[in-house]
């Protein structure tokens, strides 16, 4: 993957626990584009590689925002962002991504819970932009930890953006059968936040008869897997004919780094797709995020930071 060193031009606290970061060439040439919907990895210094949605307006050149939360069981990643990341340094991204794009509807429904409002945003300003209609619901803990909040009410789309926060009167309350209601074929869905939220709206939504092809989702956090039933299992490396071990609790990523191969990994829990690796033989046992159920049984690919194995062996195209 090719990396471009940006510098950190800005760094503002957005929310309690929310630290914002903009980005752009030292030399203030233009970045590559990115569309509504997009990310980068960015190498946390010292530390993991992560993911973060672009929030700005996707139209600009100059600059890439992104917003972090801390993470209270940070594994390196938001943590390291927060405490060592300062204006005036330089950081190594990615070129944006897109796997969360903006599909062309009547109407757009943008759901965001907490920090899941980054790409949400860049979407709301992309159809505020070509005058689409749109509504977008930001569910928070409470005012001091809604990010954006200001400039979404200075925005030109203030009107569209209603906000809900667990702490606040019941009146505001997200009231997911009512804010999504029942669907229609002329709108989309997007849901973006933790795994809670976004499977809590997607069980209303679908309860209601939304068809998959019309809800896109990104997930930002996994909920914490259940490891209590994992067995050990080998993986037999294609290319070398090589067979490891992977033990009860290990992951395939961390087995095969023992071994001396490297998988390219930036989540780890099975949410962004970065570790994605063929599968020749075997029967896998998907605990990602990432692909859809059509995806799973076709059984042809992983992601080795987080899935398991099914059957004893499983062939990967490395
Ligand atoms: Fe993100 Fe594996 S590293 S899915």
């Amino acid at each position: 993957m090719t990396m471009i060193a940006v510098q950190v031009l800005r760094r503002t606290q957005e929310a309690q626990d929310i630290a914002g970061f903009e980005l752009g060439r030292p030399d203030g040439g233009p970045l590559p584009p990115f569309s509504a919907g997009s990310h980068i990895d960015v190498q946390v210094p010292g530390g993991p590689m992560r993911q973060y949605s672009l929030c700005n307006d996707a139209a600009e050149q100059h600059r890439y925002r992104i917003a972090v939360l801390r993470e209270p069981k940070s594994r390196g990643g938001s943590a390291g962002m927060h405490d060592s990341v300062r204006e005036g340094d330089t950081l190594l991204i990615s070129e944006p991504r897109n796997h969360f794009p903006l599909v062309h509807a009547k109407r757009t429904l943008l759901m965001a819970g907490g920090i899941g409002v980054t790409p949400l945003l860049c979407m709301a300003q992309r159809l505020a932009t070509i005058g689409a209609d749109f509504t977008l619901h930001y569910s928070t803990r409470s005012v001091a930890r809604t990010a954006f909040r200001e400039e979404i009410l200075r925005s030109a789309f203030a009107d569209r953006v209603r906000f809900h926060h667990d702490d606040g009167p019941p009146g505001q309350m997200l009231n997911v059968p009512a804010d999504v209601g029942p669907p229609d074929a002329d709108t989309h869905l997007y849901l973006c936040g933790p795994a809670g939220y976004i499977q809590h709206v997607l069980q209303v939504a679908q309860g209601m008869g939304w068809p998959p092809a019309q809800i896109h989702l990104e997930y930002f956090t996994a909920a914490p897997a259940d490891t209590q039933g994992d067995r050990a299992f080998q993986v037999r490396i294609a290319s070398s004919g090589k067979v490891i071990d992977v033990p009860a609790n290990e992951s395939v990523t961390q087995a095969l780094a023992r071994n001396g191969v490297e998988v390219l990994t930036s989540c780890e829990q099975g949410v962004c797709g970065t570790c994605i690796t063929r599968v020749l033989e075997g029967e896998c046992d998907h605990r990602d995020l990432y692909f859809t159920d059509e995806e799973k049984a076709r059984n042809d690919q992983f992601t080795p930071c987080c899935s398991r194995a099914r059957s004893q062996v499983l062939v990967l195209d490395l």
